[in-house]
């Protein structure tokens, strides 16, 4: 009865499949959850020790957070160097993705996403009634500038780019960049995983209005629990976001953290730089199993396609407290999607590695 109301396009829609909480692993598999090591969903697992929780006892639930983010607004134009008018803050950096999507997408438009690539914007662009136009990578998984330009048309709106990606964990360079920045349709660069590379492309919103840098606090400063994600873009666009967010999007405790995370970045940053500087044992590692075929990253994950076994071996490695995400997009087929981690963990993986595989 109530199916006949729904707009007929939302009943053809792929739900996102959230990643289990321990709490359901811990249930499932008998291991507590402190005991776990949860790497499938890009959580920082060794930023904990660093947050000081205590400020968020003054935080005053009974009123309504600021609707301006205005202290964290600050902290955050000065972490990314650029003036708060260029900065706009969201309930995580998916709630961004809507929002630009509803600012700049009608329906019937296109939006050009990079398969692999993170699923959300395909789900917002197809909420929003949107084409959504995938253009494969390349083979090393970088974007395929050729096929891009060949796909644009005056109804494309946006183009998403994940940089480093998820999955792909490939950046994508500047030049690059700047030759779609060229075709005058808005670029969203999607930032999430920046700490873990370096690399940023938010110098150029001065010279390209068009440029849109997607930023999260989920991964390097361990806040994903709380939600928050920024982005810097023309003051111009800054101001129709701040036009159709919701009232009270960020609420007074994530405010308050990531303000409290802001001004201890350093501390964060460096245990990031530890986490990267384990990618390269982590890749060798893995890369000593013949079974596994091992993508090179430039980024906050590693991928590895254990050859038609990547379901068994996610299976094993969860019974054993270990998570990792199961990835099955074009490229990337069967494969297993593993968080950076540090030596203590990278050993407890190779122990269980060595099981599976009977070495
Ligand atoms: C590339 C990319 N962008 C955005 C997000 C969303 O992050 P947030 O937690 O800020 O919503 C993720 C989360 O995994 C991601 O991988």
């Amino acid at each position: 009865m109530i199916a006949k109301f729904i707009r007929p396009e939302l009943l053809k829609i792929k739900k996102y499949t959230p990643s289990p909480t321990l709490q359901e692993i811990e249930r499932d598999i008998g291991i507590p959850m402190d005991k776990i090591i949860k790497c499938d969903s890009g959580e920082n697992l060794y930023s904990e020790k660093y947050q000081n929780k205590k400020n968020l006892q003054k935080v005053k639930l009974y009123l309504y957070p600021d609707p301006f983010c205005r202290n964290l607004r600050k902290k955050l134009a000065l972490y990314t160097g650029v003036g708060e008018e260029w900065i706009m803050y969201g309930n995580g950096s998916d709630e961004l993705i809507d929002l630009l999507i509803r600012v700049f997408v009608s329906p019937k438009d296109v939006i050009i996403i990079n398969p692999p690539t993170f699923p959300m914007y395909e789900f917002y662009g197809q909420l929003s009634g949107a084409k959504v136009q995938k253009v494969l990578r390349k083979e090393n998984l970088n974007i395929n500038i050729e096929d891009i330009f060949e796909k644009i048309t005056l109804n494309t709106k946006m183009i998403f780019i994940d940089s480093p990606g998820n999955p792909s964990s490939v950046v994508v360079t500047k030049e690059n960049i700047k030759k779609l920045l060229a075709k005058k349709t808005i670029v969203v660069v999607d930032e999430a995983y920046y700490e873990y590379c370096n690399q940023t492309v938010i110098p150029l919103i001065y010279q390209y209005s068009n440029l849109i840098v997607l930023r999260s606090l989920s991964k390097w400063s361990g806040l994903a629990g709380l939600r928050i994600g920024y982005l810097v873009a023309s003051p111009e666009i800054i101001k129709i976001l701040l036009t159709i967010k919701p009232p009270y999007n960020v609420n007074s405790l994530a405010q308050e953290m990531a303000c409290s995370v802001l001004d201890k970045k350093e501390r964060f940053l460096r245990e990031i730089k530890k986490v990267v500087d384990c990618r390269k044992i982590l890749l060798k590692q893995l890369s000593r199993f013949l079974n596994l075929k091992v993508y090179p990253s430039q980024g906050a994950y590693v991928i590895f396609q254990p050859q038609n076994q990547a379901k068994q071996l996610q299976e094993f490695l969860r019974k054993n407290g270990i998570l990792v995400k199961y990835i099955n997009q074009p490229l990337l087929e069967n494969c297993l999607r593993i968080n950076l981690l540090k030596q203590k963990e990278i050993n407890k993986l190779d122990f269980f590695l060595r099981r599976f595989y009977e070495m």
